[in-house]
């Protein structure tokens, strides 16, 4: 969908434009002024701006030009002109920010160089936030220790731009381990993000000390706002916090329900937490599962081991038997140097970063950053006999 404005104080040229333009495949709107002082739409929504120009307007009509391009960065412009003098065009090219067609315009060539245009926005490194989800279907596995030293890792190792997402909706735990003050609620956040678009999600964040993280948490995260947090609205926050960050690590609830499987469906990863006994073992199983049977493809899931203890009775090359899954990482049982580090709200690493602990979310933190996220494979269909399948484990 592409919106034009064409201005040309000669009414002929205007129209034969407008019908040129108008013709052209994926062009929405058009709309006609004299010049470019004379415009009157909301150019916000504006794609292009077709203008004319002579050597004797050419100075004055720059500096317009100049403005919009500083006001609308993603406005693009293409100059028309009768005259092909190298002044005129040197000057018009000059901030390079313009496209040159002599008048009188070939439509050929003006459909060109607007698909020219089109094309290079397309090819536009958008940002599309690597996007990790910590989960366990059991409660108390260490989903939010990990989602918040994973993501403290990967901002301190990267320098790109973390968000932290709180869907645990567990009275702000993540807050607490970094202590950090969340100012909205979850209706509020709701609220405006229905009625608003994109960038807002941006400001309802709060950056964690002097890091590239950034922590989007609620101030009331009970059963009673939660019930305002659908499917849709968890899927259109991620995805509008894609646009903005470099990554997204989300903490969760342990259940599988439509919520959390907007979040499975909109994360390239899955870290899953499990424990070395049978019942985590079994339940990282049945959860494994359940992701296959989804849809979600093997790449896409990483089994992560916590409160790991060396001479355990289980060794992790049980779990690997019976889950069929490799182990991605090893986080070590380090109740004290953890529970120091939520005490003073700080990642593990700020207190005692050569713990073992420490080095263990250092490590998840590599790997996660060095997963290949161009080759991973897509979500085969949503299966929507999911929750029937569910109910049947669940017997
Ligand atoms: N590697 C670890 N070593 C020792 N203790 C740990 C480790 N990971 C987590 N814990 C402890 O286990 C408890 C639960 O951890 P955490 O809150 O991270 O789990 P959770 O899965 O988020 O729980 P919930 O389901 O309630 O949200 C906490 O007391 C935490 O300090
Ligand atoms: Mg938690």
């Amino acid at each position: 969908m592409i919106n034009v404005i064409i201005t040309d104080s000669n009414n002929s040229s205007k129209e034969l434009l407008y019908s040129y333009v108008n013709n052209i495949e994926g062009v929405e709107n058009v709309f006609c002024y004299n010049d470019l002082n004379s415009i009157d739409c909301d150019i916000k929504n504006i794609d292009i701006v077709i203008f004319d120009v002579s050597s004797k307007t050419v100075l004055e009509t720059m500096v317009i030009v100049d403005e919009l391009k500083n006001k609308y960065k993603n406005l693009n412009f293409i100059a028309t002109s009768y005259e092909i003098n190298s002044e005129l065009v040197s000057k018009v090219l000059k901030q390079n920010v313009c496209e040159f067609i002599l008048k009188p315009v070939i439509p050929n060539i003006l459909a060109g160089t607007i698909k020219k245009i089109t094309d290079n926005k397309k090819d536009l490194p958008k940002k599309k936030a690597k996007t990790i989800c910590v989960f366990s279907n059991k409660g108390g596995s260490g989903k939010t220790s990990t989602a918040v030293n994973m993501a403290y890792e990967i901002a301190s190792q990267t320098n790109e731009k973390v968000c932290l997402l709180d869907l645990s909706f567990n009275f702000g735990d993540i807050a607490t381990c970094l202590d950090v003050e969340p100012k909205h609620t979850v209706l509020s956040v709701t609220k405006k993000l229905e009625h608003s678009d994109i960038d807002l999600a941006y400001t309802l964040c709060e950056k964690y000390r002097d890091t590239s993280l950034y922590v989007l948490s609620f101030q009331d995260d009970t059963g009673l706002n939660t019930k305002f947090v659908t499917p849709d609205l968890i899927t259109k926050l991620i995805n509008s916090l894609k646009n903005i960050f470099d990554y997204i690590v989300i903490d969760t609830l342990s259940v599988i329900d439509e919520a959390s499987v907007s979040i499975f469906s909109t994360s390239d990863l899955i870290v899953l937490i499990g424990m070395l006994n049978l019942v985590s073992i079994r339940n990282c199983q049945k959860c494994l599962e359940l992701f296959e049977n989804m849809g979600i493809s093997q790449s896409r899931v990483k089994l992560v081991l916590n409160r790991y203890i060396e001479n355990s009775e289980i060794k992790p090359d049980d779990v690997k038997e019976t889950t069929g899954v490799d182990i991605f990482q090893k986080i070590p049982n380090n109740y004290l140097t953890l529970i120091d580090a939520i005490n003073l709200g700080h990642a593990v690493s700020e207190i005692n970063p050569h713990s073992n602990i420490a080095k263990a979310y250092q490590n998840l933190a590599r790997e996660i950053v060095n997963v290949d996220y161009m080759n991973l494979e897509d979500l085969k269909q949503y299966n929507h006999g999911i929750f029937n399948l569910l109910r049947r484990m669940g017997e």
